[in-house]
């Protein structure tokens, strides 16, 4: 007899576990399909974020950050230290453990919650009265039964055609996170969030970081003056080299490293010689093998699976979240679809406005948005107003040394209502939290400006920036 469950979810990354775990909690039999294996060989929860993603890649950034803070910044307090080094292995290994204490805590999680982790790969097979889905290990393959199914699958890194990635030498995500030394001169092909953010790891522990981007423009998602004062930051202030509208051609690895022909922006031929390689030139979905075309389930042509505003798909009682369908490929968006669609499943009216989903890009400084920014309100006709408030006119900023940045504020020009929030400063992944929970509740700028905020701290900014779009910054 095959087991019979309410839901099955395919994968177990951010988005399929935290459904798994939300229909668990609204009462439902509960089983999710995950067959991703940690390099011990042993089943991980927890997909692309914490393995080999968002968790893995801020522990190395938190490392990177503090030795540079011990090698540059700490001079300036009055703090000497000689003889400061770098043990990349055991930096990695304090990264592998945070990896499985999270991903050791999902499985927890699952337990709590009575969820039925099956281990191995999920293939749609048939649907008559109930959906039939085959799940393949290495000890064979079984069917189970669901009433609704949640596919979770999210994406892996896109390669480029004909440069086979090896992950010792040309990497992705996965082998830019496992380097066992500081590769003296390090060239990224993509300077995308994972270039920028892997990038600025590398050269922080000493790598020569050259990134070659495709794009004539600099992180065209942010906003344009957000793009200008990172590339001065990225570019003057810590000596990254990045070029633009390069064009990729021959990439041959040998014994040396890696050797990238392209050419430059001027039309010129030139060749980048490096030790390592990472590839970072976007994520694609994993919707292959998953059997779509055994029951008609539709994809878009890049192999997304096609879903409206609440993630159902063409197929009755059939969902799909996370990377594997549109939107942000962001850890917090699945997770979200993952509750929505748990809810919708329960009967209740659940709701996402992707409009107030924050963006964080993990550089230093950081950089954090919310809602639209001057280029896209310009675009859109909506009239506006701003407020800006710089980092370098605030006590705790510099205190922290920190002094780098920005809060800039949109509102409409009639109603005053926030449209935008734009940071870049050390702490904007914090910060912009302020501003989600403003727009969530479509506050005002004035409704920002009259809250109190506590003195010194780097919310002032924010405070500031609000009473700006009104043109009555106190502190400037
Ligand atoms: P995934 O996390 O990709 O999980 C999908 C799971 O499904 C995997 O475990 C996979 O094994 C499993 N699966 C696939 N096919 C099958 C199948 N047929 N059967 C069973 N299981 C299957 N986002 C942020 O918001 N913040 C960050 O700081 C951030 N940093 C990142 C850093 C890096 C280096 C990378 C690569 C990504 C980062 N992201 C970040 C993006 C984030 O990781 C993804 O948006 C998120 O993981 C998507 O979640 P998901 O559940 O949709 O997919
Ligand atoms: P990306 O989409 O952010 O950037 C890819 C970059 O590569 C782009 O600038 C693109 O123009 C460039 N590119 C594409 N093809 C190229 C080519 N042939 N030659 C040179 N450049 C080329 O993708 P990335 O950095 O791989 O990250 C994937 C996704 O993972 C992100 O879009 C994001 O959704 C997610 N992510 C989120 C993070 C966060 O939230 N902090 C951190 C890391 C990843």
């Amino acid at each position: 007899m095959a087991q019979t469950f309410d839901v099955v979810v395919v994968g177990a990354g951010p988005a399929g576990y935290i459904a798994a775990i939300r229909c668990a909690q609204l009462g439902m039999k509960t089983a999710c399909i995950e067959g991703w294996k940690n390099p011990k060989g042993a089943g991980a929860l927890g997909g692309t974020c914490l393995n080999v993603g968002c968790i893995p890649s801020k522990a190395l950034l938190e490392s990177s950050e503090n030795y540079e803070r011990v090698t540059h910044k700490f001079d300036a307090h009055g703090i000497s230290i000689s003889g400061a080094k770098m043990d990349v292995a055991k930096m990695v290994a304090r990264k592998d453990g945070i990896v499985s204490k999270m991903t050791q805590g999902i499985e927890y999680l699952f337990k709590k919650n009575k969820i039925t982790w099956l281990k191995g790969w999920g293939k749609l097979a048939s649907r008559d009265a109930a959906w039939k889905l085959e799940v393949t290990s290495d000890a064979g393959a079984e069917t189970v039964e669901a009433k609704y199914v949640i596919i979770a699958t999210g994406s892996k890194a896109r390669h480029l055609p004909d440069v086979p990635v090896d992950n010792k030498v040309v990497c992705d995500n996965i082998g830019a996170l496992e380097f066992t030394e500081v590769p003296e001169r390090l060239g990224v092909i993509g300077a995308g969030v994972i270039g920028l953010e892997l990038g600025s790891v590398w050269r922080r522990l000493g790598s020569k970081v050259t990134i070659l981007e495709a794009l004539p423009g600099f992180l065209a998602a942010a906003d344009e003056q957000v793009s200008k004062a990172a590339w001065k930051v990225f570019t003057q202030g810590q000596g990254l080299d990045i070029q633009l509208s390069c064009k990729i051609g021959k990439i041959t690895t040998g014994k040396k490293g890696v050797s990238v022909e392209y050419t430059a922006a001027d039309g010129s031929a030139k060749k980048l010689d490096c030790d390592k390689l990472v590839v970072s030139i976007g994520r694609i979905p994993c919707s292959d093998g998953l059997g779509a075309e055994n029951v008609g389930l539709k994809l878009d042509a890049r192999g997304f699976v096609e879903v409206d505003d609440h993630c159902r798909s063409n197929l009755p009682n059939l969902f799909a979240i996370g990377d594997v369908v549109r939107g942000p490929m962001l850890a917090h968006k699945g997770e979200e679809e993952g509750v929505m669609v748990a809810e919708l499943i329960a009967g209740q009216k659940p709701h996402i406005d992707y409009n107030t989903i924050p963006w964080v890009i993990y550089t230093s400084p950081e950089i954090a948005w919310v809602g639209k920014n001057e280029q896209q309100l310009k675009a859109a006709g909506i009239p506006y107003r701003i407020g800006q408030f710089p980092f370098a006119a605030n006590g705790r900023a510099l205190g922290q040394d920190e002094p780098d940045g920005f809060v800039k504020m949109l509102a409409h020009e009639k109603t005053d209502e926030i449209l935008g929030v734009h940071i870049i400063n050390t702490h904007a992944s914090e910060l912009i939290a302020e501003a989600v929970v403003a727009m969530e509740f479509r506050a005002s700028s004035e409704d920002i400006a009259r809250i109190v905020h506590a003195h010194p701290s780097l919310s002032e900014v924010m405070h500031e920036a609000a009473l700006a779009v009104d043109k009555r910054a106190l502190n400037m």
